[in-house]
């Protein structure tokens, strides 16, 4: 399986601490933001990496990670989104990277404390279809939320109003090569993007869409509070402990 870390958009909502950087460039605690998603693929057994990213200080992304040296890698690729089209349209630029293989693509600002490699192996053994993450928050509305019939999921609705479970969809998702074919048949959402939501929904019609509960805690670093609460999480526990 392959990795794809989305590292891109312009970070509007920590205005103006990304004026001059990357969201993903930030520091959490003793890292800069984009070491977690890194460190989380690579624990997962994954080490064929691609970084998305965008913006204006795309080249910092080089300077910071190079080849990857540090994290034990040989390689690490990367590609440039222009402009602000959403995840989906960001995924799709790592399609001649992923080259008919799965992948498990991972938002470059969210951070988890716990291994996920038993649900990447779990969905290497799926072999079709798509896998997504899902963990119980207090503020469900900020994201995602999945709802569940007789153990199936059902629907996933983009930031409700009125959340009909408390199950987030976190930021990591397993796809099958077909994720590329589903992302050219989307519209852009209310907001102009191309929603990861709508990929997922997609693959809940088909059928082939598999989900896990999330062990230990999940947090992105998108808004001042969740940057904090990430700061604070990684202080007190560490991420991506085995
Ligand atoms: C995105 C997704 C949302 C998901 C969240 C996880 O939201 O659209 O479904 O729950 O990431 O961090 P965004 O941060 O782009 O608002």
């Amino acid at each position: 399986m392959k990795g794809v870390i989305l590292a891109g958009g312009l970070g509007t909502r920590l205005y103006p601490l990304t004026k001059i950087t990357n969201k993903h460039l930030l520091p959490v605690y003793d890292k800069p933001m984009i070491y977690y998603p890194l460190e989380t693929l690579i624990k997962a057994g994954i080490e064929d990496i691609m970084i998305v990213t965008g913006g204006n200080y795309a080249g910092d992304f080089l300077r910071l990670l190079g080849n990857g040296k540090e994290f034990g890698l040989k390689h690490l690729n990367y590609t440039y989104q222009e402009g602000e089209g959403g995840i989906a349209h960001a995924l799709s630029l790592a399609e001649y990277f992923a080259d008919g293989e799965p992948i498990c693509v991972i938002l470059g600002d969210n951070i988890i404390e716990k291994n996920i490699i038993k649900a990447v192996r779990n969905f290497e053994k799926q072999k079709v279809g798509a896998k997504i993450l899902l963990k119980e928050v207090p503020d469900p509305e900020r994201f995602g939320v999945a709802e569940i019939e007789n153990g199936k999921i059902v629907r996933i609705v983009e930031k409700p109003k009125k959340p009909k479970s408390n199950l987030a969809v976190i930021g990591i998702y397993m796809y099958d090569s077909k994720v590329f074919d589903i992302i050219r048949t989307l519209k852009p959402s209310e907001r102009g993007e191309l929603e990861i939501t709508d990929v997922n929904n997609a693959y809940i019609k088909e059928g082939t869409m598999t989900y896990e509960m999330l062990e230990g805690w999940w947090t992105d670093a998108g808004t001042f509070e969740s940057l904090l609460r990430a700061n604070i999480l990684v202080s007190q526990t560490g991420a991506n402990n085995d």
